[in-house]
């Protein structure tokens, strides 16, 4: 969700109030989402790297975290929205996490959309993490070296069900994967815009679908099969 902090400095505003714009942004995109059929939403909301970040922008950050949960559950509730999280989630602020935890297991039932929030996310740390795991069933001699493929790493991300990302759509004109779901957007088509994450509309979803739509995609094989 790139391009809070240049929408902020385009109008002479603290980076915050364009986090806050990009919170009204996400409340939109995730009713757009659920309008249009959507059944995976994943939100890079908070990376492994943006820990590193000035602590009142990270506590500004969190606070909107926080506020969004709160002001979100009942819609999710109405909408049938899951609410999960993926990353060293335990790492935030227990304030957080407490309310996060219990939203994310009251909404655990529902299917319509699956909205994951993406905090202190890092796609190499979610390969550490699953690497580890399979180390320790290695070392307690419940698994064989030769058993480890693809079907097994993945049973090991932090979300194992979720289906690999169709699209993966990157505001503000950014050209890079920034350390997001690195495993998972093996085969992903990638749609840029230029367009700061504030200002990105219901609209700017529908172009961006209508652009998927026109692909055809192979899987690294000839034709479409
Ligand atoms: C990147 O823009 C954005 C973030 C680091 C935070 C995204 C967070 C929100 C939109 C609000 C809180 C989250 C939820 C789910 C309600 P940037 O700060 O790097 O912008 P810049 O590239 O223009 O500096």
């Amino acid at each position: 969700m790139d391009g809070n902090g240049r929408w902020a400095a385009a109008r002479g505003l603290p980076r915050g109030v364009g986090h806050r714009a990009g919170a009204q942004t996400v409340r939109r995109i995730v009713e757009a989402c659920c309008e249009l059929g959507v059944r995976a939403l994943t939100l890079y909301a908070f990376s492994w790297e943006n820990r590193e970040r000035p602590a009142e922008e990270i506590h500004e950050l969190m606070g909107l975290l926080d506020e969004f949960i709160r002001r979100e559950a009942p819609s999710m509730h109405e909408n049938h929205v899951r609410l999960r999280a993926i990353g060293r989630v335990e790492l935030l602020p227990q304030e957080v996490t407490a309310h996060l935890r219990r939203v994310i297991q009251e909404t655990s039932g529902y299917d319509r959309l699956t909205l994951t929030l993406a905090l202190s996310y890092g796609g190499r740390q979610e390969l550490v993490d699953a690497m580890r795991r399979v180390a320790r069933l290695v070392r307690e001699g419940r698994l064989q070296p030769e058993e480890i493929d693809e079907a097994l790493i993945r049973r090991h991300l932090y979300a194992p069900d979720l289906p690999d990302p169709d699209l993966l759509i990157r505001t503000s004109g950014e050209q890079r994967i920034s350390n997001f779901l690195l495993w998972q957007l093996s085969y992903t088509e990638l749609y840029v815009t230029p367009k700061l994450w504030p200002d990105f509309s219901r609209e700017d979803l529908l172009e961006a679908f209508v652009d998927y739509e026109r692909r055809e995609r192979r899987f690294g094989r000839l034709v479409c099969q």
